[in-house]
């Protein structure tokens, strides 16, 4: 009998399915009423009092084998079962994918910068806390000029004195100072400057700065350029209007207005009737700001260029508050989904 419970506990051990038929089969074969271990149960009956210990404890093992092996390996077809994925509907229309819009300024920023770049303008950077020589001083700013007066400029605290810079022409310095020309390039980024917060004025807003400095360069090269700017981002039929103006880093300076895109002319409330809509400053580069910067302004000239992103986007977009920009609110960024 020993022999006999030995090789069934060796089998048991052995077992393992897949399949619940053969499960089945092993609790007939073993743990049914008329299995195996029944059987043997009703043989130990017959075993001589001295081996009945030895006998009783492995035949209990054997039982105790059978129901675990077989506990076990019904639990995990079970949880087998359950893993099964239910086969997806494939007629369900899908789920809305609620994909977010780049920002307006991103837009309009991306768009000019694509209208220069096909005529060679490449883009650079600089800091937004700069010095006052990157800021004012390089740039012809006179020492007293009020544009450097604590009501325009937000300083930083330190030595030398940091600003947050209150234009992107820093960034025309920066440039100038570590290159040789022929450069042609445009400096995006965020300006700031201690204003009262209204419809029409920031604290911080966005700039994209253009220059071009090469031999021979002609106030004729810096109006074509900026006629076809107009152009390409306002529409093929604008015109465009240069007003002298001051400015202490060009000379000569000029306002450039571009015809009104909503009237065409005739007069309407963007254009305050008159036909025409500020939209940058420009001018030649002064010759002093060459020779700060380390160029020779006997063998060089060079045009420039700034204008605020946001007055762009706003004459575009037709928007009437400046605030909006920096709100966040998601109803006034999705109408911007399809712009790009
Ligand atoms: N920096 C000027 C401003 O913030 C804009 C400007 C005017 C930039 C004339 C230029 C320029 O490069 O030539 O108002």
């Amino acid at each position: 009998m020993r022999e006999k419970i030995r090789y069934h506990l060796g089998e048991i051990q052995n077992f393992n399915t897949t399949d619940r038929e053969e499960l089945e089969q092993f609790r007939i074969r073993f743990l049914s009423k008329k299995g195996i271990i029944t059987g043997l149960f009703d043989e130990f009956k017959t075993v001589a009092p001295d081996q009945r210990r030895e006998l009783g404890l492995l035949l209990n093992e054997l039982k105790n084998a059978a129901q675990l092996t077989f506990d076990d390996i019904r639990q995990h077809l079970e949880a087998s079962v359950t893993e099964q994925k239910p086969v997806p509907d494939l007629t369900l229309p899908a789920d809305f994918m609620d994909i977010g819009s780049r920002h307006p300024l991103s837009i309009v920023q991306d768009q000019i910068i694509t209208i220069f770049s096909r005529i060679g303008f490449n883009v650079a950077e600089g800091p937004d806390i700069e010095d006052d020589w990157h800021n004012f001083s390089a740039l012809n700013f006179e020492e007293e000029h009020p544009a450097r007066d604590m009501q325009d400029t937000f300083f930083v605290q330190g030595r030398p004195p940091f600003l947050l810079r209150t234009h992107t022409s820093s960034v025309q310095i920066r440039m100038m100072e570590k290159t040789t020309p022929p450069i042609r390039a445009l400096f995006p980024g965020r300006v700031y400057r201690n204003e009262a917060i209204s419809a029409r004025a920031h604290c911080l807003f966005h700039q994209v700065e253009g220059l071009y400095v090469d031999r021979n360069v002609s106030f004729a090269d810096l109006k074509q350029t900026l006629l076809y700017f107009a152009r390409e981002m306002f529409g093929e039929n604008t015109g465009i209007r240069l007003r002298p103006s001051y400015f202490p880093f060009t000379e000569p300076s000029a306002e450039m207005d571009i015809s009104c895109f909503i009237c065409g002319g005739k007069g309407c409330r963007i254009c305050k009737n008159t036909g025409w809509v500020e939209i940058l400053g420009c001018g030649m580069v002064d010759p002093a700001v060459f020779e700060n910067c380390g160029i020779d302004s006997s063998e060089y000239t060079g045009f420039a260029f700034g204008m605020g992103i946001e007055r762009t986007a706003m004459l575009r977009y037709q928007i009437n508050d400046i605030r909006l920009f920096f709100e966040n609110d998601v109803r006034f960024l999705r109408q911007f989904r399809s712009a790009f």
